[in-house]
């Protein structure tokens, strides 16, 4: 099966987040199960190209069959990958350097580009044209991720003729609260058909909503954790579009995330002061967090280490821990909290920092590596979402053997099942769940933190069932897998 993939982001080329952990983990063990994936994504500044990139003969149209157009050529890298049973993935990078050769994928130091539209626009167009040229005959199925590539949904249904009308189009809804916005001009400059200009597809409050129009025309819509997909048909999960959500809720369904468990494994990761396995954890996870402590300048104590590792914004609740940093520092636990994001919660987190030095630490970096030694370093790993369409720190801290500490929304309920109490921990549950995202919830999840950390049989079980969990793509692929068979057949 030939699957033709469009995201703006893409782990391991660029990536500011979890949809391009997701994009590059799902197409892997996609191609790992035997299908012929093409993922199209930008070249950006920033994006790291392979040595063995190879460049495509011809360029792609640049301008894109609609005239004459200021985007004056798009080069193709590819870069494959092929795997037993026939299976390959080709990332395919668009190079329009007018549009993407910037240091940022949506924004640089000075702000949101302002040509966003344009730029996914034309990603989404190239995307259809490298997708003709990557098999001949084009590809079985198309599936784009998250607004910037709704555009290729809108073109195939509407813009592009019969072909590709007709081609299944699966859209994966990453995170409703960004749809991509824009004034009725957007629709001349990024070719959108007025026709479409209408409250069932495209239109929304007097604006033109991409995620509406991608959602509205596809044939199967996506999201990436089953609660989340119950959530966004509610008034208050839906960020507006509820009542569109549930119009098109028959075609919906919700497939949880997983993470690539073999690059992410405490038994091989190189970034590790100690690897280990869940025959060895305790020695391993003890190494891993004295080193951790030691090298962001923490001092060591007998209490527990509260790691985080998160987009510093509204959405991940983290705000919801400062209340609590006395209280943490005055019981002998420490605070390591790596981020960035926005600026007011950067401070705090900075001053909070300040207040408690050798206790509490922020690191303002995106930093995949110090990431996987928060997770082996840490007992608790904090993840209080506001909301979480799936979440993907909380599968790499219970593969590495933290215990996550969450809110109970989205893809935290679908993947941390809770410790009751400390009696029943021994037994069942992988992690605290606080019901809310409120300082009352957290207060008690801290509480029990703290308890269950005590007695160190029951954490040492839970940690073992958390590394045991399955988090891994092979379930979710294989379900990505049916889906495509269901709307190639239907
Ligand atoms: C977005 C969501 C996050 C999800 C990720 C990958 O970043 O906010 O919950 O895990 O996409 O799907």
């Amino acid at each position: 099966m030939r699957v033709l993939m469009v995201s703006a982001e893409v782990e391991s080329f660029a990536r500011t987040g979890g949809l391009g952990d997701m994009v590059a983990a799902l197409s892997l063990a996609l191609a790992k199960l035997g299908l012929d994936v093409v993922v199209v994504t930008p070249r950006y500044g920033i994006t790291r190209v392979p040595p063995n990139a190879r460049q495509w003969p011809e360029r792609v149209d640049a301008r894109w069959g609609w005239g004459p157009s200021d985007v004056s050529h798009a080069t193709v890298l590819e870069c494959e990958e092929s795997f037993e049973g026939g299976g390959r993935r080709r990332v395919c990078l668009l190079d329009v350097p007018e549009l993407f050769d910037r240091t940022g994928i949506y924004a640089d130091a000075r702000g949101e580009f302002a040509d966003n539209d344009r730029r996914f626009a034309v990603l989404s167009r190239g995307a259809l044209e490298v997708g003709t040229r990557a098999w001949e005959g084009g590809p079985d199925v198309l599936h784009a991720h998250d607004w910037h590539t709704a555009f290729a949904v809108v073109y195939a249904k509407l813009v592009m003729g019969e072909r590709w009308a007709k081609l299944p189009a699966v859209f994966t809804i990453h995170n409703l609260a960004f749809q991509g916005v824009y004034g009725e001009s957007t629709l001349d400059r990024t070719h959108l058909p007025r026709s479409a200009f209408r409250p069932e597809v495209l239109w929304h409050d007097g604006a033109v909503n991409l995620m509406k129009g991608a959602t509205a025309l596809a044939d199967r819509i996506t999201t990436v954790s089953p609660t989340y997909a119950r959530e966004i048909l509610t008034a208050a999960g839906g960020a507006g579009l509820d009542l569109h959500m549930r119009a098109h809720a028959h075609r919906l369904v919700g497939i949880l995330n997983g993470i690539d468990t073999d690059s992410a494994d405490p038994h091989t990761d190189p970034v590790l002061a100690r690897r280990y396995d869940v025959t060895s954890f305790e020695v391993g996870r003890a190494a891993c967090k004295a080193v951790l402590l030691q090298s962001v300048g923490l001092t060591d104590s007998d209490g527990p280490l509260f790691g985080c590792v998160a987009r510093l914004t509204w959405q991940k609740g983290i705000d919801l821990v400062l209340p609590f940093v006395d209280a943490i520092v005055a019981r002998g636990g420490r605070l390591l909290v790596v981020g960035q994001g926005e600026t007011e919660l950067e401070h705090r987190f900075v001053d909070a920092a300040a207040r408690h030095p050798g206790k509490v630490v922020t690191k303002i970096a995106f930093d995949p590596p110090l990431s996987r030694r928060v997770f082996a370093g840490s007992d608790f790993f904090l993840a209080p979402s506001r909301f979480e369409p799936c979440g993907l720190t909380q599968l790499y801290a219970m593969r590495y053997g933290a215990l996550p500490i969450v809110t109970n929304v989205g893809g935290l309920h679908d993947t941390v099942e809770p410790i009751a109490d400390v009696g029943s921990a021994r037994e069942r549950g992988v992690g605290i769940v606080a019901p809310r995202a409120d300082e009352a919830s957290l207060r008690i999840a801290f509480e029990a933190a703290f308890e269950l950390y005590r007695d160190r049989p029951s954490v040492a079980r839970a940690v073992a069932r958390a590394m045991r969990k399955d988090v891994s793509w092979w379930g979710p692929a294989r379900a990505y897998v049916a889906l495509y068979e269901d709307v190639l057949g239907g």
